[in-house]
């Protein structure tokens, strides 16, 4: 190489050095400081920025130290569902903010606020998290037009009316799970202690495989498993997660990770191909959520006649995958909550059972059926309320926005704390920290309350989700009633959602 390649070689690299250099200097340190400056101006306030980290090390310590072994089931509950967020507001006031690594993250209680950010999805964007979107694709992290195509094709998927198609599925994984459970006894016994978290977990997850895959659910037990443990990997990994690129290093769970995406997305690719092809072949396509999804997208290119504006295989499999992501972990929480709280609160638990047995006998539930419990609606309501499963939602501004009298730069992140507005004792009165489903006996109004979001993103599969609890409780309280076990203990846990910490185990007698 002669001088002259060398030197010009050299220039670039120093060059490209710089470069990064200035951009890492901007990200690290620059623009958190103008944020925070920006913030401080405005009377909201929150520690120090701490160069990379912010508040994420003492985050991590906060969540260790601070869960406690156990509460009351009647202590209040506010302080254990998003803690350090929790906390920040006591030290600093509503108007707060926290550290997400370089990002500031303000603290939104305020109802109106919530209503005005949920509204405006192409405002206030989804920061997408680095590892989130490769467990997840699909609608949850897709933006603007990607996401109005999506959420056109999906919705025809979730309707009511042919969700009734999907009872069937439902009510057979409730079965096997309540069999699952009797096989654990002798046959003359008629009491017995089980834990039902990890059923409960596994009834979420093959009510989804059944209903959405059919006749391939074996297939899809085996993605709702594997994603269970990427779950727990993207814990370890994402307390480093904002660290760019953190994911691509080597380490063992980074590794095993990209391991099982690959295995997931391969399950799935199989199941949607297989189904394709069906489709090309002109066989009737199955009422499973899957081949609704393929009809309502086949129907959107038909319309338009241009395949452009479908979904791909690629982007169905990542709809596909976000079934289990999000409709897996929180309905086995809605579940897990409802039984702890009935075997707290029995009277609960024997007015949801007469009800049962009044309006369904001892006959599996049917969609007409289901419409008419409202004890067990409202009881559902409550825990929703309670333990609401996905208790915070964040957002993020790409350009300068209002909101309300703040004037907020692009890069402010937002927490929008849902769990403690359905804790708040100004919006719901003085008795706001105990059960008491009747407070949902008018139905719902306001909003106050919304466990499932609210505005164009609101959940899609709500309604799916009710009907698998409502099933599922129906089905459970026909068979058995149940009562705590010396051995539970009530510490509501968040990681992600809001989870059992040991487990929840209950003694279980037949009827
Ligand atoms: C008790 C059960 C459930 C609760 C509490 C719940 C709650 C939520 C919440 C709060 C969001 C908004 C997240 C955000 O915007 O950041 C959401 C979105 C979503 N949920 Fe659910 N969900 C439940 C069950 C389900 C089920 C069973 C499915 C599907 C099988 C599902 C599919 C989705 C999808 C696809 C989105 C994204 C919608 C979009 O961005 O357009 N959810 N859910």
């Amino acid at each position: 190489m002669d001088a002259t390649l060398i030197s010009i070689f050299t220039s670039i690299i120093i060059a490209a050095s710089i470069r990064f250099a200035v951009k890492l200097l901007n990200w690290a340190w620059l623009r958190p400081k103008n944020l925070e400056k920006c913030l401080r101006n405005q009377g909201i306030n929150g520690n120090p920025y701490k160069i990379f980290i912010g508040d994420m090390k003492e985050l991590i310590r906060f969540m260790k130290e601070t869960q406690p072994k156990s509460i009351k089931i009647s202590d209040d509950m506010a302080p254990h569902i998003s803690p350090y967020y929790y906390q920040s507001i006591h030290k600093f006031g509503e108007n707060s903010f926290i550290w997400f690594g370089p990002s500031p993250r303000l603290n939104i209680t305020d109802p109106e606020l919530i209503k005005e950010i949920l509204s405006k999805p192409d405002v206030f964007r989804k920061p997408v998290p680095d590892l989130g979107s490769i467990i997840v694709g699909g609608l949850l992290f897709l933006e603007g037009e990607k996401w109005a195509k999506h959420r056109k094709i999906v919705t025809p998927a979730f309707n009511l009316h042919k969700l009734k198609n999907t009872l069937v599925a439902i009510r057979m994984s409730c079965s096997s799970m309540m069999h699952k459970w009797e096989s654990l006894v002798c046959s003359n016994e008629r009491s017995w202690e089980i834990d039902i978290w990890p059923y409960l977990q596994d009834l979420s997850g093959d009510m989804i495989s059944r209903t959405a895959f059919g006749s391939s659910h074996e297939e899809g037990t085996r993605i709702f498993q594997l994603q269970k443990e990427q779950v727990k990997l993207s814990l370890q990994i994402m307390q480093l997660s904002f660290i760019p690129g953190w994911r691509f290093f080597p380490t063992k769970a980074n590794r095993r990770f990209k391991a099982i995406s690959k295995e997931i997305h391969s399950l799935l690719k199989g199941i949607v191909s297989k189904r394709e092809k069906a489709m090309e072949r002109g066989e009737t396509v199955r009422d499973d959520l899957l081949g609704l999804l393929m009809k309502s997208n086949l129907q959107e290119i038909q319309e338009h006649g241009n395949k452009n504006m479908g979904m791909s295989i690629g982007d169905v499999i990542e709809e596909c995958k976000l079934f289990y992501f999000a409709g897996s972990e929180t309905t086995s929480n809605l579940l897990v909550w409802t039984m702890v709280l009935l075997s707290q609160y029995q009277e609960w638990q024997a007015r949801a059972r007469e009800e049962v047995f009044q309006i369904l006998g001892k006959e599996e539930p049917t969609s007409e059926g289901l419409n008419h419990l409202k004890i067990v609606t409202m009881i559902l309501q409550e825990v929703l309320r309670l333990y609401t499963p996905a208790p915070l939602m964040v957002r993020t501004t790409t350009e300068t926005v209002k909101l309300k009298n703040m004037t907020l730069p692009a890069g402010v992140q937002m927490s929008l704390l849902i769990g403690q507005l359905h804790h708040n004792p100004k919006i719901w009165g003085d008795d706001s920290k105990e059960f008491k489903p009747e407070r949902f006996s008018q139905g719902i109004s306001g909003g106050t309350y919304i466990p499932f979001s609210s505005g164009p993103r609101i959940c899609i599969g709500q309604n799916f989700a009710m009907i698998e609890a409502k099933t599922a409780l129906a089905m459970i309280l026909q068979r058995f009633s149940f009562e705590f076990s010396s051995s539970y203990k009530h510490s509501p846990f968040p990681i992600i959602t809001l989870q059992p910490q040991y487990g929840a185990p209950l003694i279980l007698h037949k009827l």
